[in-house]
């Protein structure tokens, strides 16, 4: 094709994108539409929302019902995988994200069969069908250190549900008060490997489903407060650098994924009662007061905490939310 008619072919396609443009817009100087919305980005199928929808009700309408859980919070038909949800944080989310609608909750944690716990949280939860959380939990043995399996077991989700909309990554590990000038090399690259490796594997696992079904979706990263302090007097090197690596994870992928809508959020929880820290508050119990008195609620978190946060982050009531940090710490930064 001679440059010419490159142009000319060029120019006839830029003016056809104007006239298309300016035939859905009310004027085509306004940066919204007709909807009072930006013309850019993919509008909820479920139409105007909030003042919008206030603004175009006429007074022959039926009365409106409140949209803010029914759509925006809602999860309903979504499917998620969450890591490290045998137990802790990562089992209360995913309890939660059934609560919100979850078609389907696959939890992957390393134990070949879950837990006690694990079998007691599915079961109340498949007791709430009818009741507006008609989800179900499963389980799925696998290490997120295993990359090779972990994008199998998304591929293993996307084949049975055909979609694939939520990801938390949750599996973590904290290891023992280690000085930082003696810290052995094997115990510094296996929390490297599980709490950096393991959550990009996980990201990946579900991210390339979600690029594969096309629907967007939302990853949420779990990081720690320890990314962006060092808790006072614990020599967790390893911990603290992995968690910070976290946080420039979720801000990296989100800038890469947002043409796909597909949003990347860290979360960062402050001191909270699991597994986790039960191996130094059991221990120590003199830390329970002082953990505490470090944040101004004087008090560490319970697990079901972040049950609201992480709900937030996995629907469309967070859409314009990507490449952030929420701490949710009792406010452990603020001093
Ligand atoms: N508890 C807290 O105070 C706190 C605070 C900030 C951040 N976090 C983070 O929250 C996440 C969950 O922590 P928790 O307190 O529930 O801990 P937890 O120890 O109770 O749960 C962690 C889960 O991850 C699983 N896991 C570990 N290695 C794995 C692997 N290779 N593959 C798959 N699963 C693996 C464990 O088996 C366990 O079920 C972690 O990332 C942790 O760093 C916890």
């Amino acid at each position: 094709m001679s440059t010419i008619l490159q142009r000319a072919t060029k120019l006839g396609r830029q003016s056809f994108l104007r006239y298309s443009y300016r035939a859905s817009s009310t004027s085509s100087k306004s940066p919204l539409n007709a909807d009072n919305q930006p013309k850019t980005g993919v509008q909820p199928s479920y139409g105007p929302l909030g003042v919008t929808a206030a603004l175009k009700a006429s007074p022959n309408d039926p009365p409106p019902s409140p949209t803010i859980f029914k759509h925006e919070f809602s999860l309903a038909d979504r499917v998620a995988l969450v890591s490290g949800a045998n137990r802790g944080l990562g089992l209360e989310m995913a309890l939660a994200l059934v609560e919100g609608g979850a078609r389907a909750v696959y939890c992957v944690d390393l134990a070949k069969e879950p837990g006690d716990e694990w079998l007691k949280v599915r079961d109340y939860a498949s007791k709430m069908q009818g009741t507006g959380g008609e989800g179900r939990l499963e389980y799925l043995s696998g290490s997120v250190t295993n990359q090779e399996e972990m994008w199998k077991i998304g591929e293993l989700i996307g084949e049975r549900e055909g979609r694939m909309d939520i990801c938390v990554a949750a599996a973590g590990v904290l290891k023992e008060h280690t000085p930082c000038l003696e810290y052995p090399a094997k115990q510094f690259r296996d929390v490297m490997d599980v709490n950096v490796n393991g959550v990009l594997f996980t990201a990946q696992a579900a991210g390339r489903q979600m690029a594969r079904f096309g629907n967007g979706g939302s990853i949420v990263l779990i990081a720690s407060m320890s990314g962006s302090i060092t808790n006072k007097d614990h020599a967790w090197v390893s911990y603290n650098s992995s968690k910070s690596a976290v946080l420039q994870m979720a801000r990296s992928m989100a800038c890469e994924l947002g043409p796909e809508r597909i949003r990347v959020n860290s979360l960062s929880p402050g001191h909270i009662y699991t597994s986790m820290t039960a191996a130094y508050l059991d221990k120590q119990p003199h830390l329970l007061g002082k953990w505490a008195s470090l944040n101004p609620l004087g008090r560490i978190g319970r697990p079901d905490e972040l049950r609201g946060v992480v709900t937030w982050l996995a629907s469309d009531a967070s859409t314009f939310c990507t490449g952030s940090d929420i701490i949710v710490s009792g406010g452990h930064h603020s001093w």
